[in-house]
């Protein structure tokens, strides 16, 4: 194995990567930790008015004792209004990382955004999440933007009411709202998850209910205050099957109902077919491949997309093995200066000895970062 595969450095060059860590941090973090800072300095306008986010060349990246990891590196794609995009990806590939940068919530100093723009259209005006700081973040988070975690204790703590934990969240961004209607609003949205005796339920504690149900509360919490857009990561992936269909259903019908984007992100390939209008596909922190739904899953084009769908079973289709794509991702903090995929790649072409592939329009809507469709797509922006 080479160096440049592992993390092994000696502790000189350990105590040499913290310090000039700690000198980056101290400018990153300083800059996210200010207060009163002018609404001018991160006002933007959206590219396209029909999106509600725009990430655009997004650089988020941990500066750890081994190294920088570059765990987000380039990531451009938007999420229109009212629908849904799936992302997906193989673990450790940036969705989780992606989303966080859109909620403020990574864990700091270690990660942060170092360079492009998150647009977050507000209606009236649009703000550049990647320039604000913490402080002007509070109003956005849960308001505008929320967020429903894999595991439901994440969201709620053990030790207050589950109506007392709606109040909390309604009550932080309606300020002028009675109590009779902050609990009113609270029981509403119990309901709206279909959960009976929503009544009864507010006055419960998280642990008296059942994994299903506390999943339906967080789905509540994050629809509490209409917000814009919704994250849903890997919404299902701690629920048994059956609970499962019931949540992906849930919020299948809740799309119909609330006015929001869904960001929806989990490994499940039979999930994004179900849920989603767009699919962002990740790899190594960058996207390989996007589209319209029918068109990635009818027409994928990028290898790593075509691996995935071989790797996932079909009922009613006998094989005897799945199939699994050989090799593996290379190392986030020495990422290399060619294709991320090429070591793993059985498609390769003579360009792929060159640079990291340029995005190619295989449909307007259709983009694909190969060089196998360079050609085609006349030099990788054109149709
Ligand atoms: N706090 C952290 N410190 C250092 N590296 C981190 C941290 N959080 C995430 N990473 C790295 O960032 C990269 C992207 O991680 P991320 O959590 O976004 O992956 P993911 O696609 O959500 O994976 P999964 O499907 O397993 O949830 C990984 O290489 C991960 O190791
Ligand atoms: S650019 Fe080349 S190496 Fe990369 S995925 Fe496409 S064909 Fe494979
Ligand atoms: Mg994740």
């Amino acid at each position: 194995m080479s160096k440049k595969d592992t993390n092994f450095i000696s502790a000189r060059e350990a105590r040499k990567i913290s310090k000039e860590n700690n000198k980056i941090l101290k400018k990153l973090d300083g800059r996210l930790s200010r207060k009163n800072v002018p609404e001018s300095e991160y006002l933007t306008t959206m590219k396209d008015p029909g999106n509600v986010v725009e990430f655009d060349d997004l650089h988020t990246y941990f500066f750890t004792d081994v190294g920088t990891v570059h765990a987000v590196d380039g990531v451009s794609f938007n999420v229109p209004a009212g629908k849904t995009v799936g992302i997906v990806g193989e673990s450790g590939c940036g969705k989780s990382v992606t989303s966080l940068s859109l909620m403020q919530l990574l864990q700091r100093p270690t990660g942060q955004i170092v360079s492009g723009e998150i647009r977050l259209n507000l209606g009236d005006k649009a703000y550049d999440v990647a320039k604000m700081p913490i402080d002007a973040m509070r109003n956005i988070r849960g308001n505008v933007v929320s967020m429903i975690f894999q595991e439901p204790m994440t969201s709620l703590n053990p030790v207050f009411r589950i109506g007392f934990q709606l109040d909390e969240v309604i009550k932080l961004h309606n300020t002028g709202m009675s109590d009779e209607e902050v609990k009113q609003r609270s029981i509403d949205a119990i309901k709206m998850v279909g959960i009976p005796d929503a009544e009864g339920i507010y006055s419960r504690y998280p642990h008296e209910l059942s994994g299903g149900m506390r999943q339906r509360i967080v789905i509540a919490m994050a629809l509490v205050c209409n917000p814009r857009v919704i994250i849903a990561d890997e919404p299902t992936t701690a629920l048994d099957v059956t609970i499962q269909a019931q949540i992906l259903e849930l919020l299948r019908k809740l799309k119909g109902e609330i006015n929001a984007s869904i960001m929806l992100i989990t490994h499940d390939l039979g999930v994004i077919a179900e849920m989603a209008d767009y699919v962002v596909v990740m790899y190594a922190g960058r996207v390989v491949e996007k589209g319209l739904a029918n068109e990635v899953f009818l027409d994928p084009r990028h290898p790593y997309t075509i691996g995935l769908m071989e790797s996932k079973p079909v009922i009613n289709k006998k094989v005897d093995r799945l199939y699994s794509i050989p090799g593996s991702v290379p190392n986030p903090i020495n990422m290399p200066d060619y294709c991320y995929f090429r070591d793993r790649c059985e498609k390769c072409v003579a360009r792929c000895e060159g640079k990291y592939p340029p995005e190619c329009h295989v449909t307007d809507t259709h983009i694909v970062s190969c060089w196998r469709y360079f050609d085609e797509t006349k030099g990788g922006t054109g149709r």
